[in-house]
């Protein structure tokens, strides 16, 4: 029996082989490779799905986060507000801006920012917030937006794995200053390649973006700021334009998948995951917790289900980003969490099959 992988990009690749290969044959026929008609029409069709202005197309997800805070005006020195319950890109574009990442702690319901955490690290040096919508649930942007106006800061979301979720219909990646998206091939919305946008609603904003994505150039050759280089390959934008319009009946299955895990784990003791009244969950990953989480894994591998661990260690426990911070919460989830798989290409026999072995689970 083949297992069952954590994700599948190669899965959807598949399914839409006849879209993909008509969009790469299109590119190989034209004589732009970077930042040409595909990456611009990319951007206004993402910036469109989201009700966004503008999105901007970058190297990859971690550089989007770091345009995003050099176009909101985080400076070296300044202190970030963000958690450590996140992949260490979020904390690596901190520090790659020169600012001091803060990490926080989260909610144990929704695994994201907690709100009275932000609010007692605020100091006279705070100047951004970078609230992670984990796992694809949405961070409450409500209370952050409130606490950023209260206090004048900056908010950077990070929506790597969150492309479509929303809260009372409004999309993430909406609510902030900018908003950063990954397309790394595992995502919601995923390129054969790297990938990533930024997304905002302010035309300064994004034509800081613009410049700092091409060695701060606003004239071709001419650097008006220090900037970098991170762009869209016109192929990733090709192949993106092609799977955004699956973006949504993928989302809509990943929740149907993740509702069937929820219910055969009912009765089990394992912990599912939680959705907020209001929220749309893109369900980029499902994660459970589980008090034998080891055996747990052990049990799902010899049956023929991989699962993975988002992730092993916290940001702040990690030798680069060692902080001597109590995270209580962050700290409790770690010994606990458990990936299982989660990809719309999950035929139903899988699934049902997956959740057949759940249901048997009685070790927790
Ligand atoms: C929460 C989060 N932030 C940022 C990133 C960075 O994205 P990328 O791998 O495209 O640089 C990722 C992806 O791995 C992520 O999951």
């Amino acid at each position: 029996m083949n297992m069952i992988p954590v994700a599948n990009p190669q899965a959807q690749v598949s399914a839409l082989r006849t879209e993909i290969d008509k969009a790469i044959s299109k590119f190989l026929s034209g004589n732009v490779y970077i930042l040409g008609s595909e990456v611009s029409a990319f951007e206004q069709e993402f910036a469109s799905y989201l009700g966004a202005l503008f999105a901007c197309g970058v190297a990859n997800g971690t550089d989007a986060i770091r345009l995003a805070l050099m176009a909101v005006g985080v400076q070296a020195g300044d202190e970030v507000i963000t958690v450590s319950h996140s992949a260490v890109a979020t904390v690596a574009a901190i520090v790659e801006v020169g600012a001091v990442p803060v990490m926080v702690d989260i909610d144990p319901q929704t695994y994201c920012i907690d709100i009275a955490a932000i609010r007692s690290a605020i100091t006279p040096k705070t100047r951004a917030i970078v609230p992670v919508h984990i796992y694809g649930h949405p961070a409450d942007m409500l209370s952050i937006m409130q606490l950023a106006k209260e206090f004048n800061l900056k908010v950077v979301e990070d929506c790597a794995q969150a492309h479509g979720a929303s809260i009372l219909g409004k999309k993430i990646g909406t609510f902030g200053d900018a908003a950063a998206f990954s397309f790394y091939p595992t995502k919601n919305l995923g390129a054969l390649g790297d990938g990533g946008a930024v997304v905002c609603q302010d035309p300064i904003i994004n034509e800081r973006v613009k410049n700092l994505r091409q060695y701060g150039w606003k004239t071709r050759y001419i650097s008006d700021c220090h900037g970098i280089n991170s762009r869209l390959d016109e192929i990733q934008a090709a192949i993106l334009r092609v799977k955004l319009k699956y973006l949504e009946t993928g989302n809509q299955r990943r929740r149907e998948i993740g509702a069937q895990y929820s219910a055969a784990l009912s009765n089990s003791g394992v912990i599912a995951p939680y959705t907020c009244e209001g929220v749309k969950h893109a369900m980029h990953l499902y994660v459970v917790q589980s008090k034998n989480r080891d055996a747990l894994s052990v049990y799902l591998r010899e049956e023929g289900i991989a699962t993975a661990l988002h992730y092993p260690a916290a940001i702040h426990q990690q030798a680069a980003y060692r902080i001597e911070a109590s995270l209580v919460q962050t700290e409790s989830i770690y010994k606990n969490i458990l990936s299982l798989p989660m990809f719309p290409e999950l035929s139903e026999a899988q699934v049902e099959y997956i959740c057949q072995v759940l249901r048997v689970w009685d070790k927790d």
